[in-house]
């Protein structure tokens, strides 16, 4: 059987403690040789690191200062420093003589196919950037994006950035309602979207989707509608304008927008605790930097590497290592718009042969979709191309590493178990290809990172007890602020644990200083490594006319990891039917989307809470996974 994320203390360090190491190609390829030394150096001056990093990357005019403490939890990172992500991303390239370089690969589930090099890729850009000019979109403003896998989803990204404004993108597995709270938040002018995308051979109807949000959005004047798979879409003539025909008469050239590093360039919202999304900040300057020398060093990049990250565009792995990442580091990214078992269960391996990719960057969740299938199907392919294997999203569980390592990487490709959030914009633990690896553990903190796991008073657990993973000293893509909200920017991440950013996670440290990540601690799902918070999946029950109150917790899934278990209490003189049950599961679709995967649906007279009136979720998930109700407060 396949073991969930819900591992205790005894499995991990019984299962973990062989290590991996590098083979000889790994080493004699690798940027970083010396793993240890480079992380003590690091840690002896974290600013001079991320100094010598920012020196990859182009400023029009360089910082006075690496990091200004002065407003802290506000640290500004390159003051006074003027940069732009999109041109160090794209025009950078154009420049250095790289123009003619494969950019991106796109393939979908359908086998259609498109290949950009940087200078089409750059020109598609430009037409962009001119025709929201046209719209007097403008620096600071927001342009929502809501659209599938595509090429012009990054077009989109990179033009917005280009001219200053910022995009927030919203995954197209949401739906009107999540979107349209998003586009409320942000006070996004524009959406951009497509008609729709193919899933499992299925036709999603994006625009009407798009639709049903924008009726109530006021401040969106324009809706710009990218032709992808020709679904027949409801066209309003006055707010709708085809992709093509939006960037058809514009120049191939545009200004950049000569940005401060500080400037934000992207609001990306994601789950908390409460039932409204967080919008994450994230700037021009040190996000760049923070991602350009994480996809470097951890991926081992020396340019000319075709790399697939699997997820979607949608979520923070796709804007920092589908979109920014590799085109900063001028290799090629791979886009594919589909699952990844349509014909058969080999697409994913088929498209890494095709294409000589040489990164696989991916999830657990979907490799123990693919272990069910079995190791033939990997086994046929021989992926000589692959050097580098990487997981994100949520704990790899070591049998689900084991596989990958062996069937996927052929014994001989170091997996790079990356930890990371939405929050900090670069992957934070992790190894690097010449780190011995321990199958299930994300290894050690990156160069110039400081991370700790503390107790509530914030004082450093020992080796091999739980406690709160915190970060205590700063990075330069950490997130700026919670877009509107500077409070909870506050309240979440600085006044949990004094003086140090929370994670929200839970964390063992071996005695060789591995960690190893165990899950949340607070009220966040991850549902095949997307993230979820509990009261959004609950606001979207009460929704219901018949439901009054919601308690949802997450239960152990062998694929997903997590699935949704919901508690609900019923109107007076409402009947709990299988057809309720079937109402509510829609209803919560409705809302959220596909990304809310409900298993079950029990309806109680009662949920347990606190005295303040909160719902104690702990208990609800003790009782259902049979935990002794002790245990309740996770693992600290
Ligand atoms: C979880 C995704 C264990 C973790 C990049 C974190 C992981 C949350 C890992 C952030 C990993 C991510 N091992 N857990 N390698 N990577 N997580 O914002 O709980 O979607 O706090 O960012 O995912 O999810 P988010």
């Amino acid at each position: 059987m396949v073991k969930s994320n819900q591992r205790d203390l005894t499995e991990v360090l019984s299962s973990g403690q062989k290590k991996y190491f590098p083979s000889k190609k790994v080493l004699k390829n690798a940027v970083v040789k010396d793993y240890e030394g480079t992380l003590k150096k690091a840690k002896s001056n974290p600013e001079k690191f991320w100094e010598e990093a920012a020196e990859d990357l182009h400023w029009f005019k360089k910082w006075d200062k690496v990091l200004d403490k002065r407003k802290k939890p506000f640290y500004k990172w390159f003051t006074k420093a003027k940069c732009n992500l999109a041109y160090n991303a794209l025009d950078r390239h154009i420049q250095n003589g790289n123009k003619n370089k494969l950019a991106i690969i796109w393939e979908d589930e359908t086998g259609r196919k498109k290949k950009y090099t940087y200078y089409q890729l750059y020109e598609e850009v430009n037409k962009m950037a001119n025709a929201l000019r046209g719209l007097g979109i403008k620096k600071g403003d927001r342009v929502a994006i809501y659209m599938p896998n595509i090429p012009e989803i990054a077009i989109t990204m990179l033009a917005c950035l280009k001219i200053g404004a910022m995009h927030s993108v919203v995954y197209a597995g949401f739906s009107a309602g999540a979107l349209r709270d998003r586009i409320k938040d942000a006070r996004a002018k524009i959406l951009v979207t497509a008609d729709g995308s193919f899933r499992r051979g299925k036709v999603i109807d994006l625009k009407s989707i798009a639709d049903e949000a924008v009726k109530q959005c006021k401040t969106i004047k324009k809706v710009i509608v990218a032709k992808n798979n020709g679904a027949k879409i409801k066209f309003n003539k006055r707010r709708d304008i085809w992709f093509n025909d939006f960037i058809k008469n514009q120049s191939a050239e545009a200004k950049t927008q000569e940005m401060d590093a500080e400037d934000p360039a992207f609001v990306l919202y994601t789950s908390g605790t409460t039932s409204k999304p967080k919008g994450v900040i994230h700037v021009h300057g040190g996000y760049a930097v923070g991602v350009l020398r994480t996809i470097k060093w951890v991926f081992d990049l020396k340019g000319d590497e075709i790399f697939w990250c699997t997820a979607d565009p949608g979520w923070i792995t796709g804007h920092s290592y589908i979109i920014y990442g590799p085109l900063m580091a001028g290799i090629t990214t791979v886009m594919y718009e589909g699952v990844p078992d349509v014909p058969t269960p080999d697409r994913i391996w088929k498209i890494v042969e095709k294409y000589k990719v040489n990164v696989l960057y991916t999830a657990p969740t979907l490799i123990r979709a693919m272990m069910r299938y079995g190791f033939e199907w990997p086994q046929k392919h021989k992926m000589a191309s692959l050097r580098i294997l990487g997981s994100v999203g949520e704990p790899i569980n070591p049998e689900a590493w084991k596989w990958f390592y062996k069937y996927v990487g052929k014994n001989h490709c170091p997996i790079m178990d990356t930890w990371w959030q939405t929050e900090t914009g670069m992957n934070m633990i992790t190894p690097l290809p010449v780190a011995p690896l321990k199958a299930g553990s994300a290894c050690k903190p990156f160069p110039g990172i400081i991370a700790d796991i503390v107790g509530k008073e914030g004082k450093k657990v020992p080796a091999g007890k739980g406690g709160y993973l915190v970060i205590k000293n700063q990075w330069p893509s950490m997130i700026r602020t919670i877009f509107n909200n500077p409070k909870r920017y506050l309240k979440t991440y600085w006044e949990q644990v004094k003086g140090v950013y929370f994670t929200g996670d839970v964390a063992y440290r071996d005695k060789e200083g591995y960690f190893w990540i165990q899950g949340r601690t607070d009220d966040v799902l991850k549902i095949a490594g997307h993230r979820i918070g509990t009261a959004e999946v609950e606001s979207a029950f009460v929704s219901h006319k018949d439901a009054v109150e919601a308690g949802v917790i997450g239960v152990p899934d062998e694929i997903r990891g997590e699935v949704i278990k919901a508690f609900i209490i019923l109107k007076k003189g409402v009947k709990g039917t299988d057809t309720l049950k079937i109402k509510l599961k829609k209803q919560v679709r409705k809302t959220l989307g596909p990304v809310a995967v409900i298993k079950d649906i029990e309806f109680v007279e009662k949920l347990p809470k606190t005295r303040s009136g909160k719902i104690m979720r702990r208990v609800l998930k003790a009782k259902e996974l049979n935990l002794p109700l002790g245990d309740t407060s996770s693992l600290i």
